[in-house]
């Protein structure tokens, strides 16, 4: 699915903007998965993106223009993710019609099931699944996205300004799901997990955090939240009055605490504080995720929980962070692997080794535009 889908004229190239950092891949199709054929990665300026929204489109330019000239990417197509508060995802269900048909009729049907006006936004859609009701009727399942127009038109810009051509916009947790999972269309194969089954995903980066139920493959719930590691930083830096540097450096350091005590207590008061200020967030993250799970499962017909999580984003390296999810979501936490599908050659392997969790949305993005 792509938000905007033009034609494009090389395998557009994965452009991941992020809130501390660019991140840009270019993959081709090579037997059953992809070869990663160039990567690139360069800083972003504190506050030109907040919470996955663009604020300093010309920061964000530079910093485009500075990640595609390291990287020696072919082409100047490109396919960008969107996260943030104003895109919605919403799993609907629909009498059953022909593609041609809904894809009429969706302006019509969303405005019952998006908080964005119909006019100010931009609309997608996939149909995931048909199914016949107890009383015979022809149903089909879609996956509705809407996004706020003025989002994406300063998006667009900011990428058209660094001289590339944007060619696929993308839910940045639907490519997520692809570079864990693998592309899937719409029709839905068969998969490792059971049927009724569904695992979840969580990628926390900087300023949010993407939050995904998986079935059989397929995304059938994303939410974003803006809970993710600048929160956590940026409440160090409030709590011991830090500058943001330091409360990040400490924040790397100190982690959450062991939660079966086996780590010796620090003697240090500054780590300590961070430790429990740390631990307050992720209680509150973790209530947050528990709340977007819980949704979901009210809505699932036939998965009654979710005892499998994958976690990646580079805010989830927190020492510790993994045991608090498995105990607080009361689930089997997994580190996700984001090159699954992905060969990575040599010249290649420092730099993504390094940013292995955080390169997922990246690879996901080229993918799509390699698939
Ligand atoms: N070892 C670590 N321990 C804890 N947090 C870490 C560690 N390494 C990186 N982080 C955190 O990861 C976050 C950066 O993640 P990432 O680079 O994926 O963000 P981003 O993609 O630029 O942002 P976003 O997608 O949210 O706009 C920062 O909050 C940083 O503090
Ligand atoms: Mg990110």
């Amino acid at each position: 699915m792509g938000l905007v889908s033009l034609g494009a004229q090389t395998i557009p190239v994965g452009l991941d903007i992020g809130t501390d950092q660019v991140r840009i891949a270019q993959v081709k199709p090579a037997g059953a998965g992809y070869v990663l054929s160039a990567y690139s990665k360069v800083g972003m300026p504190l506050g030109a993106v907040v919470e996955g929204e663009i604020f300093d489109q010309t920061a964000v330019t530079h910093a485009i223009k500075d990640a595609w000239r390291l990287g020696g990417f072919k082409g100047k197509d490109v396919a960008i993710g969107v996260s943030n508060q104003k895109v919605v995802v919403r799993l609907i269900d629909l009498p059953y019609m022909e593609r041609a048909e809904l894809q009429g009729a969706i302006q019509y049907q969303a405005q019952d099931y998006i908080p964005i006006p119909v006019e100010d936004a931009i609309l997608d859609f996939q149909i995931i699944g048909d199914y016949m009701t107890p009383a015979d009727e022809h149903m089909m399942e879609v996956l509705l996205v809407a996004a706020s127009r003025d989002m994406i038109d300063n998006a667009v810009s900011a990428v058209e300004a660094a001289g590339l051509r944007l060619v696929r916009i993308d839910v940045t947790s639907f490519a997520l799901v692809r570079a864990l999972f693998g592309a899937v269309d719409s029709v839905l194969p068969s998969h490792e997990e059971a049927p009724g089954e569904a695992v979840g995903v969580i990628h926390i980066s900087s300023g949010v955090t993407n939050i995904a139920v998986v079935e059989k493959g397929v995304p059938r719930f994303t939410r974003v939240s803006s809970i993710a590691g600048n929160q956590f930083t940026q409440a160090i830096s409030n709590v011991l009055n830090l500058t943001f540097d330091e409360a990040e450096e400490l924040k790397f350091r100190a982690g959450l605490p062991d939660i079966e005590g086996g780590d010796p207590i620090s003697g240090d008061h500054s780590v300590q504080v961070a430790q429990d200020t740390l631990e307050r967030e992720v209680n509150k993250f973790i209530a947050e995720v528990r709340r977007s799970l819980d949704y979901y499962l009210t809505q699932a017909t036939q998965v009654r929980s979710i005892s499998k999580i994958y976690v990646t984003g580079s805010g989830s390296q927190l020492h510790h962070l993994n045991e608090y999810l498995s105990k607080g979501l009361q689930a089997e936490v997994a580190v996700a692997d984001p090159m699954h599908f992905l060969q990575v050659p040599s010249a290649l392997q420092s730099v993504v080794m390094a940013d292995r969790m955080g390169i997922a949305p990246a690879v996901g993005l080229a993918m799509g535009g390699a698939s």
